[in-house]
């Protein structure tokens, strides 16, 4: 058949529904001048086209000015208008809730999900929305999913918008009214009334109120729509995306803990080392009681597995002058940090090479006294609970025999003794056998982690924990990856030890304000059926409990946040997303359906932000730039 025959067709097929609609008919002036194309032919030979604009006025002339004067009022007055024929309710069920706008034609390409919207009331008040559905709808009956009509959409350039509704489904957020010469928020309790005028929300403080974002407190970037910032008629036009810092007397929501994750290369690290830096800012300080007038800078301690950190020493030397303004505008803390100072474990014969930073180094060591506190250190994954029992013991027993200085190879010495062996045996205190499992694992563990050739770290605290500095350790060097486990998870222990303690040894700890970072943190933190696992998350998950009262923020990066054992996973208040392209790892975040969707397809730099006691769920964008230096090759 050829497509001559499908028009013929068509044209009688569609008799009836041109008929109904004189209105569409009306507005098809601009086929009706492109006599050439096969659309043009076939509309206008349905003749009634050009007869209905001609009864109804002057033809095209009249058909243009009417065009004008519907996008000019669109660009005035706002973006459409609320309608009644779909539904307009505002309900307590907020899936009872309907709130569709008609958005006009001229408005609908810079319409996205996620827009922020007005509906103002008569009077001072105004309904707060963001658009979460968009719809194209009929305006009249007709076919459109027909061989035919696709084929004459794709031999045209544009469809007639008028041809076509469109609808753009609004979720409330709040009530916004003045009250005292300030914006005030509450609840959607009112509903618009019919034709409302709906419009951007390009005024600040109407957004940030809307939306709740605090006016002052850590900076984490700009906020945003679709990978868009979000402008407004103020100067600058960005609205700053800001992280409670206790300004209102609230809790610092860094003590509520932040998860950053996002797949490899997403700018995790990027993002984290931008926000970090904010928290050495030197006016950033912290009750050490909260409500109490003892304010320190915060210390922040880094895990760093990949060797990054220490460059937040070191200016970034790709921010130009521009950046650098428009920072201090915004009041971003940025450069390198000078109080930045890597403690670099000294593991065996492993190398630490710093060519790519200038920060100083200390080395330092884990004394094995650190394990009679934290027996769990040396029994790794395999012991069961009977074994680990006898381990107990044994640990117990040599340091009660040791006296001043404990060593790991006082230990192996220890237990390489038959006699101690027969005689536990004999008294049926610890069985042969398990007595055998316990000294392998023992004798299993990576050589060269404990008492190694430099300082220990518990002889280092008050230099490794200090206000307003940056403590990083460094763990790539370190030659096995349990290696390095054990000593991330021997310092990282002592730092909540100390923290949670109410007798605790080192009184700095306890006594500074402690933001405790860690890359790749599913790698220390996930669960597993091992007595290792189970006192380390028992650990961190009490730490996180007591994180507000103590004054210890953990700030956890990661690209399996799946892998994040729950417990210590339901303590984290923030949860910041990266471009995730794996499914369980987003749905284990969590977060609400309007951020959940998009984060598969974010951009360099986009953000989804769950803070639930900071803001409403939003789309934030990072700083393109590092406020310190990062990477290796810039
Ligand atoms: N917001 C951003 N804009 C532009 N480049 C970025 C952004 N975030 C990260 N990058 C760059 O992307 C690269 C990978 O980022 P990085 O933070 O190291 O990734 P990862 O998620 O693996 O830690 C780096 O070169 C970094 O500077
Ligand atoms: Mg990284």
């Amino acid at each position: 058949m050829s497509d001559l025959g499908d028009f013929s067709e068509f044209e009688a097929d569609s008799e009836p529904a041109s008929d109904s609609a004189t209105e569409a008919e009306a507005a098809e002036t601009t086929e009706e001048s492109d006599p050439g194309a096969a659309t043009g032919a076939d509309r206008s030979g349905g003749g009634s086209g050009t007869s209905e604009s001609a009864d109804s006025g002057s033809g095209s002339a009249a058909d243009e000015f009417d065009r004008q004067r519907f996008e000019t009022a669109g660009a005035d007055a706002g973006i459409g208008t609320l309608a009644v024929s779909e539904g307009l309710r505002i309900a307590e069920d907020e899936a009872d809730t309907r709130l569709r706008a008609y958005v006009t034609a001229g408005n609908r390409s810079d319409v996205r999900l996620g827009t922020y919207l007005l509906a103002p009331y008569p009077g001072e008040e105004s309904l707060f929305c963001r658009i979460n559905g968009l719809e194209y709808a009929q305006e009249f009956r007709s076919d459109d999913a027909t061989e035919i009509h696709a084929r004459r959409a794709m031999r045209s350039t544009d469809i007639d918008e008028r041809d076509y509704k469109f609808m753009a489904d609004l979720e409330p957020l709040a009530v916004l009214y003045p009250e005292g010469g300030e914006l005030r928020r509450r609840m959607p309790d009112r509903v618009p009334k019919p034709e409302t005028v709906v419009r951007h929300a390009d005024d600040r403080e109407k957004i940030t109120t809307g939306l709740q974002i605090p006016e002052e407190g850590v900076f984490l970037g700009h906020l945003a729509v679709g990978g868009e910032k979000v402008r407004t008629k103020a100067e600058p036009p960005t609205v700053d995306y800001r992280l409670d810092d206790g300004t209102e007397g609230t809790d610092p929501l860094i003590f509520r803990h932040v998860l950053v994750a996002g797949g490899t290369g997403s700018g995790k690290t990027h993002t984290a080392k931008n926000v970090l830096r904010q928290y050495l800012h030197e006016d950033r300080r912290y009750a050490v009681e909260p409500g109490g007038d003892r304010t320190p800078r915060p210390a922040v301690v880094q895990f760093d597995p990949q060797d990054e950190y220490a460059q937040m020493h070191d200016d970034n030397p790709a921010v130009g002058p521009d950046e650098r303004r428009e920072w201090e505008a915004q009041d971003v803390a940025f450069g390198g940090h000078a109080d930045t100072v890597a403690f670099v474990p000294t593991v065996g014969n492993a190398r630490y090479a710093a060519d790519h930073h200038k920060a100083e180094q200390k080395p330092f060591t884990i004394p094995f006294s650190m394990v009679r506190g934290n027996k769990w250190l040396v029994a790794g994954a395999q012991l069961n609970d009977n074994q680990y029992g006898a381990l107990e013991y044994l640990i117990d027993r040599f340091f009660d025999q040791a006296g001043e200085s404990p060593t790991y190879d006082g230990f192996r010495h220890f237990l390489d003794d038959p006699a101690l062996r027969e005689e536990l045996d004999e008294s049926g205190r610890v069985h042969e056998a398990t007595f055998d499992a316990v000294k392998r694992r023992v004798f299993s563990i990576p050589q060269g982690v404990f008492d190694q050739d430099a300082r220990p770290i518990t002889e280092l605290v008050r230099e490794f924990v200090r206000p307003g500095r940056l403590s990083v350790v460094p763990t790539y060097h370190i030659n096995t990856s349990r290696a390095a486990e054990m000593v991330v998870l021997a310092v990282a222990s002592l730092l909540i030890d100390q923290k949670l303690s109410n007798d605790p040894l080192y009184d700095r700890i306890k006594e500074t304000p402690l933001v405790v970072g860690m890359d790749e943190a599913h790698n220390f933190l996930a669960d597993a059926d091992s007595v290792q696992a189970r006192k380390v998350i028992g650990k961190f998950t009490e730490a996180a409990k007591q994180g507000r009262k103590e004054r210890l923020g953990l700030f956890l990066i990661t690209q399996d946040p799946q892998d994040i054992a729950e417990p210590v996973f339901k303590q984290v208040n923030t949860r910041i997303a990266l471009n995730l392209g794996d499914e369980d790892a987003v749905a284990s975040l969590n977060l609400p359906t309007s951020l959940d969707a998009r984060v598969p397809d974010m951009q360099r730099g986009q953000m989804a932000v769950y803070s639930p006691d900071n803001s409403k769920p939003v789309e934030v964008i990072g700083l393109p730039t590092c406020v310190t230096r990062h990477g290796r090759d810039g």
